[in-house]
């Protein structure tokens, strides 16, 4: 039984390195709306940071796009099949090496104003708490350039199932792993915070991922 936060590091260490949910989030298609939004960008020489890349669905197509593009993730597995997948794709094996990294977004090891876009899909509902979550989008903001773009997906507490609440805004997966849950409006005011103002309406839906049916929400938040 997981008993204390430490422990609950250590079981999203293994769940994220474990390459039967890589495999998931390998084949997952990438979604049409980053498809659409990026290809507004192509071929303008922009610089996109893929932070949290996973398994590189996302880098790759940034890649394929043409973008200056960089990648980072937590965890090992995550790195090495990113690489994997550029090399699939015939990026060199050094220029992937050096593109793809591990990375925390809690300290992005970018400097200030370095990215045209970040991309963070999946990633900011991964904060341990809300003073870590408003740390990774103050770093996000940090790395940004004036008018630069966050496109950013993560799940939210509109529709909570079964989760056990920890803390303030805090909640446990049935699989053990720590979620920072907030409304969209919150959301949007640590954003604010740090220089962010969405560029149209949060999205919000429900989707079923590989560990159940959750509350999502997504947008475009530009820097000031
Ligand atoms: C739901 S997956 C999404 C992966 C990828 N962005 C995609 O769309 O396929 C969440 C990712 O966030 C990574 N992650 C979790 N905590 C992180 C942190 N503090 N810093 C960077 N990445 C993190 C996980 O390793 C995992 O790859």
């Amino acid at each position: 039984m997981i008993s204390n936060k430490t422990d609950y590091r250590k079981n999203a260490e293994e769940f994220w390195n474990d390459f039967e949910n890589i495999k998931w989030f390998k084949n997952e298609p990438v979604p049409q709306y980053w498809i659409d939004f990026f290809k507004r960008y192509s071929g303008k020489n922009k610089s996109v940071l893929d932070l949290g890349c996973g398994a590189g669905r996302n880098t790759e197509v940034l890649f394929k796009l043409g973008f200056d593009t960089y990648a980072c993730d937590l965890y090992k597995n995550m790195v090495s099949t990113t690489r994997k997948c550029l090399i699939g794709i015939g990026v060199d094996k050094k220029v992937a090496d050096e593109r793809v990294t591990l990375g925390d977004m809690l300290d992005i090891k970018f400097p200030d104003q370095y990215f045209d876009i970040v991309l963070s899909n999946g990633v900011f509902h991964n904060a341990y708490d809300l003073s870590e979550l408003d740390k990774a989008i103050g770093q996000v903001s940090r790395v940004l350039k004036k008018n630069g773009h966050l496109c950013f997906n993560m799940f939210s507490s509109e529709k909570l199932e079964s989760f056990k609440k920890t803390g303030d805004s805090v909640y446990v997966t049935k699989e053990g792993l720590v979620m920072t849950l907030i409304t969209s409006q919150n959301f949007q005011r640590i954003c604010l915070d740090h220089g962010l103002k969405a560029e149209s309406p949060i999205v919000q839906y429900k989707r079923e991922v590989s560990t159940g049916v959750r509350a999502v929400m997504r947008g475009i938040m530009v820097k000031d």
